[in-house]
């Protein structure tokens, strides 16, 4: 019976020789060797031999058991499917393997220290912005107008674009953002670095990560600007291209802390058609010029609501969001009808640009997230940099 086993936890060199090609059992090896060392990791952007994160493969009868090694408790490990999806993809492509078991195992602490070593090493230190990484800070003077559903349906929508986006819920206190991405995703703490949790292709951070659902959160300002620091600084962002920055609601200590510590963040403000709201919203638009944040555009969420019969009712009104781009002298990006399916989506884990991605809400978040592409970088400020 025919059976491989080629541990990478000793040997990462899987060079392919002439020896090997003339071989059946060892070309199989070796095509599968080179299969697993081009196995990107999905959150970290690096591959999973170099991170030391597979420890052997062993292919038996066209199977193949891949032992994975994870830098936390193996229970606390929330980003297998993806990765088994990846692994799985690129063995069956050799043509040697029908079918792929996966057995995980924690890493040691010698283990993690060089994957975190890795990582530091591929992006340069623990600062894992990069210069071109932009950040999108979703704002508005006003609670409830769809900050967190929009922060995180663009981010999914610039991900579908093939771009690598991080996501931050900068509402410490009010977060909202592991739920509308499902709860179960963990981020994993390696001494004093943080890799991000992962859902629906997105690496996110949030407060509520590491708070219990029922404690309520009560740090004061200073402590607040400490955690947004923390989360910019000792967090792996892996040089994501975009990261989305879901704002609390009104102009405060968030808003303080997000220009002192990245003051090239873009922001942008949501508002609703109500005349009423524009005034509100356009408070944290007026907080950004103040504070000298490029302010890029406008984007009015429940515009209308369409019926069964194909009519549009305004329910909240019409002209807010135009009102207010012009008012700032910026481009009204878009305007997001009211879909019952977006707040159930919300409500259980699927943003609507997952569950439904040719709804009249997912097109628009798509054509936002293009114009925001198209936008381009904001003019960098000669300013000192804290974060990155
Ligand atoms: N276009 C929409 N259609 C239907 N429901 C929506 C829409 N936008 C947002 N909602 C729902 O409205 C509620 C408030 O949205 P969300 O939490 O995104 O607002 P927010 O501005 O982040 O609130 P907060 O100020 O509390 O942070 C949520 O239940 C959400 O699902
Ligand atoms: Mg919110």
């Amino acid at each position: 019976m025919e059976s491989n086993e080629t541990n990478y936890g000793e040997d990462a060199n899987n060079s392919q020789s002439e020896s090997d090609i003339k071989d059946p059992a060892k070309l199989a090896e070796s095509l599968i060797k080179e299969a697993i060392t081009k196995c990107i990791d999905p959150v970290t952007n690096c591959d999973l031999v170099s991170l030391g994160m597979v420890d052997t493969v062993d292919v038996h009868m066209g199977v193949a058991e891949v032992e994975i090694l994870v830098p936390c408790q193996v229970e606390a490990y929330s980003n297998t499917k993806e990765l088994e999806q990846i692994i799985t993809t690129s063995l069956i492509d050799t043509g040697m393997v029908g079918q792929v078991k996966f057995k995980y195992s924690p890493m040691t602490e010698a283990e993690k220290d060089d994957f975190i070593l890795q990582l530091e090493t591929a992006y340069r230190g623990k600062n894992q912005l990069k210069d071109s990484t932009r950040i999108i800070a979703i704002s508005s003077g006003k609670g409830g107008v769809g900050k967190s559903s929009v922060s995180t349906n663009i981010a999914i929508a610039l991900s579908l674009m093939g771009y690598r986006v991080g996501l931050l819920d900068a509402d410490v206190y009010g977060f909202s953002i592991p739920n509308m991405l499902g709860p179960g995703a963990e981020p994993i703490v390696v001494g004093n670095s943080v890799i991000p949790a992962r859902a629906h292709k997105i690496n996110f951070v949030s407060a509520g990560l590491f708070a219990d659902d029922d404690q309520p959160i009560i740090w004061r300002g200073p402590m607040l600007h400490k955690a947004l620091e923390q989360f910019l600084a000792n967090v792996m962002w892996c040089e994501p291209d975009f990261l989305v920055v879901d704002m609390p609601p009104g102009t405060g200590d968030v808003a303080l802390s997000i220009a002192s510590l990245i003051p090239d963040a873009e922001f942008y403000v949501v508002t609703t058609p109500q005349k009423s709201a524009e005034s509100v919203a356009q408070r944290s638009a007026i907080a950004a010029r103040q504070l000298k944040l490029p302010l890029r555009g406008v984007i009015e969420n429940m515009s209308f609501f369409e019926g069964d019969d194909g009519k549009k009712y305004e329910l909240f009104g019409a002209g807010g969001g135009r009102q207010l781009a012009d008012h700032l002298g910026v481009k009204l990006l878009g305007q997001i009808p009211l879909i019952p399916d977006l707040r159930t989506g919300s409500d259980i884990g699927t943003p609507i640009t997952i569950s439904n991605p040719s709804s009249a809400a997912s097109t628009e978040f798509g054509k936002i997230a293009d114009a925001i592409v198209q936008l381009g970088p904001a003019k960098k400020r000669l300013q000192a940099l804290k974060v990155r």
